[in-house]
């Protein structure tokens, strides 16, 4: 792993300022919650501010030009990140979560029928169950659970025996924020077309870990966040076949998303455009394009070598650490599962794990991680969760396992 670290990790951290001058002691493993940004993304947010600023595809003047073609650069680059060859087929939104509630409200609106269900699985974060509950309770439908089986993974099993002809959406989550496993999304998306059900992927957790290919994965719609991958805040994207979008009503009215208005109805402007109401977060967007060729230029395949290696070791610091649970399947039984390690200890609330860490400018997040019905499942209401990225090292692995069983120690004498 030694030169992995060098090539990746070592060499990528200083792109990072966060983590210099002041912090140069901070030991960042929140990456799930929120990646950090190297300077190439702070500059471009800097330069479009700065000497770029117009409104898109209004203007007459070069200074919109300019920023309509920054804007729409971003969207090519995005299609091109994730093998969409049509960036008629991105739409920019204000993060998944809005993404996902796109299609619920759009897709689901005009697409489910009363007792038609929708499949998800009891993993997913809350962004991907309360959507899908707001539009089947609206439609009369039935949302189901996947199950996970008993070593944190998603129930290939159930979910055969629950997909069924009146399925109409599966909506599950490529690799989950909580168990870190990556589920066999190609698989579910050949048996899901079978029956003639859609497939929408959460990708979250996994577009910056790996790489993520729509026509291979053969899903069709995928939700992303900026802010996951290095990018901005306030921007994320909805990937859906051409097909699918240019079906669906509109989501959002206003200006933009239109081609012509009257006093008694309007008629849509043409993808992606159509589901963009109102001036969108343009230098965001441009940010988040810069984010993506950062990760190219490191490469998604090196980015994810690295990291795998970075999680074996991570389990095996772990595993040292007396009355220490992990869920999710140990990377030695699912070696492509997330970069992260979700774990508790009985008689120890997470927060003050999370909290006795952080003294020791160590950040790591506690609490349910938007997956309360998977916490309920295994009877435990908050767990602590290290996440990594390809700037984590293993040198900070270490210390967060010698400062857990000091604190462990601690709280377990003074409890
Ligand atoms: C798996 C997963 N899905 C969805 C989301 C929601 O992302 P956002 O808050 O950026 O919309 C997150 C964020 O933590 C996530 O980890």
């Amino acid at each position: 792993m030694k030169h992995l670290v060098k090539q990746i990790a070592e060499k990528s951290r200083n792109d990072f300022p966060l983590f210099n001058g002041n912090n140069n002691n901070l030991i960042y493993l929140d990456h799930a919650a929120t990646s950090q940004k190297p300077k190439e993304v702070i500059d471009s947010l800097e330069k479009y501010y700065s000497s770029q600023n117009a409104n898109v595809h209004r203007g007459a003047h070069q200074l919109s030009a300019i920023a309509t073609e920054k804007f729409e650069h971003s969207r090519k680059l995005t299609a091109n990140f994730i093998n969409s060859n049509n960036e008629k087929e991105i739409i920019f939104t204000r993060n998944a979560t809005e993404a996902i509630n796109l299609v619920a409200y759009t897709w689901g609106n005009y697409q489910l029928q009363e007792n038609d269900e929708i499949l998800i699985s009891l993993m997913e974060h809350h962004s991907n169950i309360v959507p899908w509950q707001l539009i089947a309770k609206a439609k009369k439908c039935k949302l189901i659970f996947i199950k996970v089986n008993k070593n944190g993974e998603l129930d290939l099993d159930d979910f055969r025996k629950k997909l069924n002809d009146k399925t109409k959406l599966v909506s599950v989550v490529h690799v989950s924020n909580t168990l870190g496993c990556s589920n066999p999304i190609e698989d579910i998306t050949d048996l899901a077309h079978q029956k003639g059900s859609l497939v929408f992927l959460d990708a979250c957790q996994s577009l910056a870990h790996k790489p993520v290919d729509v026509k291979k994965l053969g899903i069709d719609f995928l939700a992303g966040s900026s802010h996951k991958l290095c990018g901005p805040t306030g921007v994320g994207f909805l990937w859906a076949k051409e097909e699918i979008l240019e079906k669906m009503p509109p989501f959002l009215g206003g200006g933009e998303m239109i081609h012509e208005v009257f006093e008694d109805q309007s008629t849509w402007a043409d993808l992606p455009h159509k589901f963009e109401a109102g001036t969108p977060a343009i230098g965001e967007a441009i940010g988040m394009g810069t984010a993506i060729n950062y990760l190219q230029s490191i490469g998604l395949q090196a980015i994810h070598n690295y990291e795998k290696e970075l999680t074996k070791y991570l389990f095996e610091k772990l595993a040292e650490i007396n009355h220490l649970k992990i869920l999710g399947p140990n990377p030695l039984l699912q070696p492509d599962r997330g970069p992260l390690a979700t774990f508790y200890i009985k008689g120890i609330h997470s927060n003050d794990i999370a909290e006795l860490l952080d003294n020791s400018n160590i950040c790591i997040r506690s609490g349910h991680h938007c997956c309360q019905p998977l916490h309920r499942f295994y009877g435990i209401k908050s767990t602590a969760r290290a996440s990594l990225s390809f700037i984590s090292t293993p040198s900070e692995i270490d210390s967060l396992t010698e400062e857990l069983k000091s604190i462990i120690s601690f709280l377990k004498k003074n409890s």
